[in-house]
């Protein structure tokens, strides 16, 4: 991988999680707090899904079954993203890496650029909550803010509190059957990246069974030192 714009001093954090465990939620907050980036490569997949690419149409099938993207695929998308200006600021990565073959690729691009990994977040829950979080979930189809049935309901139904859009979209990838899947390749193959960051001495542990204000303090207790 090369052709990245992170610069020596631009923070790199991860957020590791099973679906539903509040990556996105997470990851959006930082953002707006730290003036960090967040790549979510499950962003990037649908939109290159909706604009039918190459890549979307190879990669539509198996986020509908709830396997895993190529890691091709998901290098090529990644990379291009992480080209883009904006993340010279620093990025938080969402959803990725999630074999260990992206994680080698993301150490590879990251010594390129002589940048190192900041922290390694995992934001740890039990697999029987993440099925009722993700059956609850729905998005602002304006301006990406998400939210739950229950755990975040907009203050007005069906207007969103962020930008007071009203296109509420809930994801093709969301139900009972398919979690079930993404939970199966979480355990086998992103999980292990749990180990793979301790040995580098950067994985930190979050409960992330709380409130997501609670969760974001605790976050941000870890991220503040490392965008000062
Ligand atoms: P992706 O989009 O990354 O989905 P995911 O990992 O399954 O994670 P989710 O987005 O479902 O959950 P989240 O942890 O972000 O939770 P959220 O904050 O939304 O990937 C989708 C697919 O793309 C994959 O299955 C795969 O096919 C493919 N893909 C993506 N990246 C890939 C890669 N690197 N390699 C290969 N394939 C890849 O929260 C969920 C809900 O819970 C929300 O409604 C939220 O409001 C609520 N909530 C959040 N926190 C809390 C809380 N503390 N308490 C109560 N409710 C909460």
């Amino acid at each position: 991988m090369d052709g990245a714009t992170l610069t020596k001093t631009a923070p790199v954090l991860i957020l590791l999680g099973p679906p539903g465990a509040g990556k996105g939620t997470q990851a959006r907050m930082l953002e707006e707090r730290f003036g960090l980036v967040q790549l979510s490569t499950g962003d990037l997949l649908r939109a290159a899904v909706a604009a039918g690419t190459d890549a979307g149409k190879e990669a539509k099938s198996v986020m509908e079954s709830g396997g895993l993207v190529s890691d091709g695929i998901v290098l090529a998308i990644l990379k291009d993203r992480l080209a883009e200006p904006d993340c010279a600021k620093g990025v938080v990565l969402d959803g990725f890496p999630r074999t260990t073959v992206q994680a080698e690729a993301l150490d590879a691009l990251l010594k390129a650029s002589q940048q190192q990994i900041d922290a390694a977040i995992s934001l740890e829950v039990v697999d029987a909550q993440m099925v009722t979080r993700i059956s609850g979930r729905f998005t602002c189809g304006s301006c990406g803010e998400g939210y739950h049935d229950t755990f975040k309901a907009p203050k007005t139904l069906g207007i969103c509190d962020n930008c007071g859009g009203t296109d509420m979209k809930r994801r093709a990838d969301d139900n009972a059957e398919t979690v079930i899947s993404r939970l199966d390749a979480y355990h086998t193959q992103t999980a292990p990246l749990i180990t793979y960051y301790d040995q580098k001495g950067v994985l930190k542990k979050i409960d992330a069974m709380g409130d997501i204000n609670d969760i974001a303090k605790a976050l941000a207790e870890i991220v503040a030192p490392v965008t000062v």
